[in-house]
């Protein structure tokens, strides 16, 4: 009922090599409702709200707006779907595994569509959406697919005439909120261990991205997936706080900022359902002077650019050994100002522009503050062209702990490169921070970067290396950037409770 046939604005075509196919810049499919019990439905009140092209500020479609209402039938949907006796609960896990890799083929099958309606809705190049993002939803699906009937429980050599064993059995309904930076992606996170477990869900997509989960939900149906295993709720964080307060969730599943993460952990201090927080990071980059420099200076590049500077593990302190400081900045500099800036559905773009207005103007004034503060601006600085939200890639030198730049997550293009002395004084110096999400050491030293794996306190540490990550290995934070870890065998830990089964038996013989 809400798939809304649609024109969307005109964007350059543009002719692609054999690095994606061409995308589809006018997406001709949309979904705008709520998707509860595999229906599309309109939200209770009627109300709206619309979605933007971050390239030009101009709205996409209007969204159907989920409000608690709404919450409340879509927990209604998944308590049912979860009921004893119902067909999800009856289904071998085995064939869990089947619906988890049929919507990996779904979405396979539509991938340059929904490549090309992520970078319509969050402005990602189209070559980074169609390779980095579907490529790993896509793997990430079949990686969960794999586990749904491997997750074995054991038996337990207990004393006395007894036989016991532990149970792996789903949390039940699983509140999942996830943001705008890599939409798609976050939901497939999400999706795979909860389902691959056997629980049921509520997700809801970022107010700024709804479009691709709205697809894949009705991937979702066409999948095979019963009735109210998945319902897909777009709205803002109201809505996500009425499934954070929801008495009938079991679990809340949350990635975003740090802020928010916090009111999650709030909300549910008195019902002590479980929680899992993937938040932010201000993750130290550790380059030391053996390096090969401009190796070096193109993966630091990358750590903090990818995505607009819009990654929670963004390399966004580049701490940089005073011996090849003065030359790492003037290349980094160079670099940066060679950074292709522009329409993300342009094969060569390596930049598209910012989420929304807000995100914008708050990485313009954090630029402002580095140049009040007294950081040395030695590329960018300023917005990007005079339509959308694009931002020059920027990079500050001469930065001190103690400036806003340096201490706050920017979530934007905005390189700080920051001068080091010893190996000691930099553990302390990256490790004085409230997050712990990742980091990464450049060295050609196998004892100093022991050394440094074992001294900083983060998720994921990377040696010569940045952003690697991979189904099998967890992710997640120490420290404010979060509770718990997402992707590998580790993920699969948030979505069941073990249940420890004790029989008596009349003997019992070794
Ligand atoms: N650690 C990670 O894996 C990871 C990954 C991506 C992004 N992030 C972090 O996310 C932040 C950027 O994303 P954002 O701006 O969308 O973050 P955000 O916290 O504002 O929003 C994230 C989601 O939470 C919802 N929300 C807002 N208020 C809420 C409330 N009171 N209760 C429940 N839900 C609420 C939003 O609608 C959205 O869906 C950055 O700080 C970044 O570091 C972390």
């Amino acid at each position: 009922m809400f798939r809304n046939i649609h024109k969307v604005v005109k964007l350059q075509k543009a002719k692609f090599s054999v690095a994606a196919p061409a995308p589809q810049t006018n997406p001709e499919i949309l979904y705008t409702g709520l998707f509860i019990n595999n229906e599309w439905v309109k939200s209770s009140d009627g109300r709206t709200f619309p979605t933007e092209n971050p390239a030009t500020g101009e709205v996409i479609t209007e969204v159907q707006q989920s409000g608690k209402a709404d919450v409340d039938k879509a927990v209604k949907a998944a308590k049912e779907a979860f009921r004893l006796g119902s067909p999800w609960r009856t289904m071998d896990a085995s064939q869990r595994g089947v619906l988890i890799n049929r919507l990996a083929d779904l979405i396979e099958r539509d991938r340059t569509y929904l490549a090309s309606l992520e970078t319509l809705d969050n402005g990602k190049p189209y070559t980074a959406a169609y390779h980095g993002d579907l490529g790993g939803v896509i793997k990430n699906l079949r990686y969960y697919a794999g586990w749904a009937d491997k997750n074995h429980g054991k038996v337990v050599p207990t004393d006395g005439k007894y036989f016991a064993y532990t149970r792996h059995e789903p949390v039940g309904i699983c509140g999942q909120i996830i943001p705008w930076n890599f939409p798609l992606l976050m939901a497939a996170w999400k999706l795979g261990p909860a389902l691959a477990t056997g629980n049921t869900v509520v997700m809801k997509p970022a107010e700024q991205t709804p479009l691709t989960a709205l697809y894949l939900a009705q991937l979702v149906k066409e999948a095979g997936f019963p009735p109210g295993v998945v319902n897909m709720l777009p709205g803002y964080g109201d809505a996500g706080a009425a499934i954070v307060e929801h008495p009938d969730v079991d679990k809340i599943a949350f990635t975003g900022s740090t802020e928010v993460g916090k009111l999650i952990q709030r909300g549910v201090a008195d019902s002590l359902k479980r929680v899992t927080l993937e938040l932010g990071g201000k993750s130290p980059n550790i380059v030391l002077a053996d390096v090969d420099l401009e190796r070096a200076v193109e993966a630091a590049h990358h750590a903090l650019f990818y995505n607009m500077g819009q990654c929670c593990t963004a390399g966004s302190r580049t701490f940089v050994e005073d011996k090849i400081y003065d030359k790492f900045v003037e290349l980094a500099a160079e670099r940066a100002k060679r950074r292709v800036v522009g329409d993300p559905f342009r094969p060569d773009v390596e930049s598209g522009p910012q989420i929304d207005r807000e995100q914008h103007g708050k990485i313009l004034s954090l630029i402002e503050s580095g140049r009040r503060q007294g950081a040395r601006l030695v590329a960018g600085g300023g917005r990007a062209g005079d339509k959308g939200y694009f931002v020059q890639p920027t990079v500050f030198s001469d930065v001190q702990d103690d400036m806003d730049i340096a201490r706050t997550e920017i979530f934007g293009p905005v390189q700080q490169i920051i001068k080091f002395s010893s190996l000691e004084e930099v553990v302390e110096r990256a490790n004085n921070t409230v997050y712990g999400l990742a980091a990464a050491v450049f060295t050609k030293d196998l004892d100093k970067a022991n050394y440094l794996i074992q001294s900083i306190r983060a998720g994921t540490i990377w040696v010569n290396d940045y952003n690697i990550f991979g189904n099998q290995v967890p992710f997640g934070g120490f420290k404010q950037s979060g509770i718990g870890r997402e992707n590998s065998e580790y993920g699969l830990r948030n979505y069941t409770e073990v249940k420890a089964v004790v029989v008596k038996l009349t003997e019992k013989n070794s």
